[in-house]
């Protein structure tokens, strides 16, 4: 059984708090290695769940990976293998960007799917299209991708939605393909951003990131490197989020807020003070937050990982909040829980509406993923009593010291095992 957390409501939060680099940023750096042979060293790295998971995929495909605290290095041999299989991969989504960096380096790859997502369904299609535009065949073959290309040839391409996974994947591919790719409606999050980055200190040719057109002109070879990782504006975020629902003083640091402008906007609407810091933020909430609609979309929009937290500030807000979901459709799922901590909140389609109250009322309650566990803490922190969360391990996966950086706020917070 897993671990749980009992949270027990109350507790205005104070301190400050800083974060580390992005678990959306490093799991896709540590699959760049890749691309070169040699050791590419990642600092400023989170100590979380699926780091270890990721190196143990990149180990599967013969790299070296040794993790040492914030430090990650990856040392490709000259002929990594091909085949990612399924117990390497199972455990978590994000072990697909293995793809775009296989096929350029072995010309094939064979990635196992790695299956259902409490958040919706998370299709392949778009990272197959942009793979079969640069001249790889792309099939679902046995539970795995398989993808092949003699040589890839750049091309142009453009993108129905501007999802993430693709926009990486086609990315690391075609750093080594011949000529010139262009991806067109291309993902602008601040961890593409990150990975452009590092792939031009390997060498790469890319112009245009943070922007919808990248435009790639592959090399023959890349070279490793030393990169640290971009700041995890999603935990900074949540901790923002929570500084504004205790009507806490909160400052966080480790994040560049020009990743967050919307979210910081949002939480001054709220009624929130926010100030901005050359790395950071401070929220000051002093009154009961007031209702503000959220709408999700691909960056700069509100990001979807922070809609359960959003949810969590509308449930105590004065005042009706519509909160519009338009990237996981199933992320709704959320809503359930925050009903049973006493939310007066109703989902219909993409949209829940929310009715604030003063204060929740605690109950225990199950984390379906990452973000939704986090979310449900949060709940819990503004609830009366002691709010049971079950299944922590999701949080696990992407919040380093979860527990401890609460704490260290005045959350009244503990681990229970089992
Ligand atoms: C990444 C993040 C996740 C975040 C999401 C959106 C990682 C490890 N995860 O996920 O935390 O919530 O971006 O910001 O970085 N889609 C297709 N076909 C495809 C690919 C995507 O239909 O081939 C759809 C998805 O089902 C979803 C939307 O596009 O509805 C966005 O997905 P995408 O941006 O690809 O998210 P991920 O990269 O999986």
């Amino acid at each position: 059984m897993s671990d749980r957390f009992l949270v027990t409501g109350g507790a205005s939060l104070q301190g400050k708090v800083s974060v580390v680099g992005a678990k959306n940023s490093v799991l896709k750096l540590m699959a760049a290695a890749l691309l070169a042979e040699g050791a590419t060293v990642l600092t400023n790295c989170p100590e979380i769940a699926d780091v270890p998971l990721m190196a143990d995929v990149l180990r599967g495909l013969g790299a070296t990976v040794t993790l040492d605290g914030d430090t990650v290095v990856v040392d490709t041999p000259a002929e990594p293998k091909f085949h990612a299989d399924f117990d390497a991969v199972k455990q978590f989504r994000a072990s697909v960007c293995v793809l775009g960096p296989l096929l350029a380096r072995c010309h094939r790859a064979v990635v196992a799917l790695p299956g259902g997502d409490a958040i919706g369904s998370r299709p392949l299609d778009m990272h197959q299209a942009g793979l079969r535009a640069l001249g790889a065949n792309s099939a679902i073959e046995h539970g795995c991708v398989v993808a092949q290309a003699d040589s890839l040839k750049g091309a142009p391409i453009a993108l129905e939605f501007p999802s993430v996974g693709a926009t990486e994947n086609i990315l690391m591919a075609a750093v080594l393909a011949t000529g010139v790719t262009t991806i067109d409606n291309a993902a602008r999050e601040p961890e593409i951003v990150d990975l452009c980055d590092m792939l031009v200190q390997m060498g790469a040719e890319i112009s245009g990131a943070g922007t919808s057109t990248l435009t790639v002109t592959g090399v023959q070879r890349l070279s490793p490197t030393t990169h640290r990782v971009v700041g995890d504006r999603i935990v900074a975020a949540t901790w923002g989020i929570a500084a504004a629902m205790t009507r806490g003083d909160v400052e966080v640091t480790g994040v560049d807020p020009a990743h967050l402008q919307l979210v910081l906007h949002k939480l001054a609407d709220a009624g929130a003070v926010v100030t901005r810091l050359d790395n950071g933020f401070r929220v000051t909430q002093r009154e009961r937050p007031t209702a503000v609609n959220f709408s999700t979309l691909p960056f700069p929009g509100f990001p979807t990982d922070l809609q359960p937290m959003a949810i969590g500030l509308a449930a105590v807000a004065e005042g009706m909040s519509v909160i519009t979901e338009n990237v996981f459709e199933a992320r709704f799922r959320f809503v359930e829980e925050m009903v049973r901590l006493g939310a007066d909140a109703r989902t219909d389609g993409h949209h829940a509406v929310i009715r604030g109250i003063p204060q929740l009322s605690s109950a225990p309650v199950w984390s379906s993923d990452i973000r939704a566990g986090a979310g449900l803490v949060l709940a819990g922190l503004v609830a009366d009593g002691v709010t049971e969360v079950h299944d922590v391990f999701h949080i696990d996966r992407g919040y380093p010291a979860f527990v401890e950086k609460l704490s260290g706020l005045g959350a009244d917070i503990r681990r229970v095992a089992g």
